[in-house]
């Protein structure tokens, strides 16, 4: 695997390639990562991670700061399972400019996870966009366990014509339910189980929610008891009536966040 932490060299290392595999992350790799990268090791040449935080997409300073930083263990998982190319760019390579500009993005982004994160969205997709600007892979590996990142950045593509393919991979769970996320490393045993108690109940919930026959109220309620002191939200969507053109067909989803402690947790099913 060749680490590269120079924006020219990286360029320069991947030009020859015409079937790149790109999946972006933000570090501490684990099982969901794992399965972007084998996804693209399995349609693409050659596979290229990168690892950086991208701060202006935190809405608070002390969630930057506590988010994990395990380098030298995600490179060697990053080695074992045949990456190729590693880019560790620093916030100068990414954002060589001082005033960054916002990009417009679809209004979903001001739904779910951005109703209380303003402005989260635009800068992950600005991140990503200036991360294909200088990549140019073939294919992007993202998880569907940030669904709303994976539609905002698909359809940014689609209206922007950029020409690289959103592959969107399914959500990898624990055993227990827990969707695999760098922040579950924040989790104290006790609140993984909560994690899994609230997977439990909305997964066997969904069905009645769908026809109406539960409400979310009532839902809420029932992951309170379970410990659960703040749930930002829990929604059932129609996902193909979000972007233009609608579907006919319904699929729903059922969309949450809360916390747990200090430790937001954000998932779908
Ligand atoms: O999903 C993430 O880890 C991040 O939002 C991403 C896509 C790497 C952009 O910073």
């Amino acid at each position: 695997m060749k680490i590269i932490l120079n924006k020219n060299k990286l360029i320069r290392s991947i030009k020859n390639q015409k079937n790149l595999g790109f999946v972006p992350t933000m570090g501490a790799i684990h099982k969901g990562h794992i399965s972007l990268i084998k996804k693209s090791n399995s349609i693409c040449d050659k596979t290229l991670v990168s690892i950086f935080i991208n701060k202006p997409q935190f809405n608070s300073r002390n969630d930057y700061k506590e988010y994990p930083r395990i380098l030298r263990k995600d490179i060697a998982i990053l080695k074992k399972n045949k990456v190729d190319f590693l880019y560790l760019p620093n916030m100068k390579q990414i954002y060589p400019e001082k005033k960054i500009k916002k990009l417009k993005i679809h209004s979903f982004s001001k739904q779910l996870c951005g109703k209380n994160r303003p402005g989260h969205f635009e800068a992950v997709v600005n991140v990503v966009n200036r991360f294909i600007r200088i990549t140019k892979p073939k294919k992007i590996f993202l998880g569907q366990k940030d669904y709303q990142q994976l539609r905002l950045i698909d359809f940014f593509f689609l209206k922007n014509k950029i020409l690289t393919k959103v592959i969107g991979c399914k959500t990898v769970r624990e055993k227990n339910g827990i969707a695999y996320s760098s922040r579950n490393l924040l989790l104290s045993n006790k609140e993984k189980e909560i994690a899994s108690r609230v997977y439990k109940i909305i997964y066997s919930a969904k069905k009645k929610l769908i026809k109406k026959k539960k409400n979310t109220e009532i839902l809420k309620l029932q992951i309170s008891k379970l410990g659960v002191k703040r749930i930002e939200y829990l929604k059932i969507l129609n996902t193909n009536k979000i972007f233009k053109p609608y579907k006919k067909k319904k699929k729903f989803k059922i969309f949450f966040a809360y916390y747990l402690g200090k430790t937001r947790i954000i998932d779908n099913i």
